[in-house]
């Protein structure tokens, strides 16, 4: 077994759970800021103290440190999105130099390091000001929004950064669409029609910046991403197999538009089950034409469905959840850890596409103590994260031996962040511990946990040495 020659090894991080600084140097206000407790939680009408991303990590003061220390584990690619927010903080015709400026900084201290930096444009972060005056991608005039924000970054930056992503999880918009989209409008006041729509425009949006890219500069490798979690039919009862079909077309919905560039031939059934008429006009149809030049995904683990659910109990899990799978184990969080299923994806998705991989997302989120680390410092002892990484990058190798091109691997959190799902600081993916506590206290100190010698020799050694 043995990963390609080149293979890019690294972390990912977004801005809203990491940077803080959350009117720095002319930055706007995103519906992060007004989601103190994530999508658990209700909207407020203006930023809170116990919301934690305000602050996050501080990786806006402490990015040098922060790559350094990525550098030291041996990363060859930091996956990392840019706020929209710091770059167009409202509905400006001009951007913000000082936003364009931070990141400026942030890929030169990438490249300084031989580090390939990866660009979200877009992970789970609009202006407050568009979510509130469109309901984000609820309204078609974002898509002018988000051309505009993504020509701005990508004529300043194309030619230091090569790897492009679009929209963080773009299915999830399905599931929160305030996360994905940013639509303002509770979602039990949704209808399915409105949901679909709002995917429609950003599945738009992400084309015609595909197309605007390549445009730009055809050496730009731009990809989708999406949530992956592989479905797995409870039982051989024929129904649970049909209910596994449906889910994971829920799923390829979003990837076969990016790579076919036209919705999958299911669409219509499933159109026509939710009561969805989209309104697509030509100029949709010519833009959706334009795809991307490779998949990227998250994985966390696998999700079990069933024809009647009822019958058996949910798993935990963050934003997707399915039912508890008795072949296997489970994380602090109660969450699946299936590194099988990595494997399965990997192999489903070239099967079905036919176009490069990458895995943008994979980790264990867990809690977690300092203890002295004997030296005067203090570390964490996360033999559990060391297992779920070697677990995961031996299926990966597994599925790169069956033939599956998969070019790159970014752990997430690599340093801790607040959560995603729940905005919280308790729950933890890094190799290095951030000294912030759930209550907001801390010193926003690192501290190196026992994964971080780990993870460093397995990306040193381009994934040869997993003992
Ligand atoms: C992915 C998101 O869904 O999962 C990340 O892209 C997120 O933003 C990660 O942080 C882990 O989820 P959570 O809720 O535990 O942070």
């Amino acid at each position: 077994m043995a990963f390609p020659k080149g293979f890019l090894w690294g972390g990912a991080l977004a801005a809203n759970q990491c940077e803080g600084a959350y009117l720095e140097d002319g930055k706007g206000l995103s519906q992060q800021d007004v989601m103190p407790q994530g999508v658990r939680g209700p909207v407020t009408n203006q930023p809170t103290p116990d919301n934690l991303k305000l602050i996050g990590t501080d990786f806006y003061h402490r990015y040098r440190e922060d790559i350094a220390l990525m550098a030291e584990m041996g990363f060859k690619v930091f996956r990392f999105s840019i706020a929209w927010s710091r770059i167009y903080p409202r509905d400006e015709v001009e951007p913000n130099e000082a936003g364009l400026a931070f990141y400026d900084r942030v890929i030169d201290e990438c490249l300084k390091y031989g580090i390939e930096p990866l660009i979200t444009l877009s992970h789970y972060e609009i202006p407050l000001h568009l979510c509130r005056t469109y309901d984000g991608f609820r309204s078609r005039e974002m898509i002018g929004f988000f051309l505009r924000y993504a020509e701005t970054v990508l004529r300043r930056y194309h030619d230091r950064v090569k790897y492009w992503l679009t929209f963080n999880e773009i299915n999830v918009t399905l599931i929160s669409p305030l996360l994905g989209a940013g639509v303002m409008t509770p979602k039990d006041q949704l209808s399915a029609q409105d949901r679909f729509q709002t995917a429609h425009h950003q599945l738009v949006a992400s084309a015609r910046v595909t197309a605007l890219a390549k445009q730009l500069c055809p050496a730009i490798q731009i990809g989708c991403m999406a949530a992956s979690a592989p479905r797995y039919p409870m039982t051989c009862d024929p129904q649970d197999m049909i209910a596994m079909m449906t889910s994971q077309q829920e799923l390829d919905y979003f990837i076969h538009v990016h790579c076919t560039g036209e919705y999958p031939y299911y669409a219509k059934r499933l159109w026509w089950e939710n009561n969805v008429c989209l309104e697509i006009t030509e100029e949709d149809r010519q833009a959706l034409k334009h795809t991307v030049d490779f998949i990227s995904f998250s994985y966390y683990s696998s999700k079990v469905v069933a024809a009647d659910e009822s019958r058996y109990a949910m798993a935990n899990g963050n934003i997707m959840r399915g039912l508890k799978n008795p072949y296997v184990p489970v994380s602090d969080y109660d969450y699946p850890i299936d590194p099988e299923g990595l494997r399965y994806i990997l192999n489903y998705l070239y099967d079905h596409f036919h176009k490069p991989l990458f895995v943008a997302e994979n980790g264990l989120g867990s809690k977690e103590e300092l203890t002295p680390d004997g030296n005067g410092g203090f570390t964490v002892k996360d033999q559990a994260r060391i297992e779920f990484h070697r677990g995961h990058i031996q299926a990966m190798a597994r599925a790169i031996d069956d033939g599956v091109e998969v070019f790159g691997y970014t752990s997430w959190g690599p340093i801790d962040c607040v959560s995603a799902a729940s905005a919280e600081m308790t729950k933890r993916y890094g190799f290095v511990y951030v000294d912030r506590n759930q209550d907001g206290s801390g010193t926003l100190q690192r501290w190196k946990k026992q994964s971080f010698d780990w993870i460093a020799k397995i990306y040193r050694s381009n994934g040869a040495d997993l003992d």
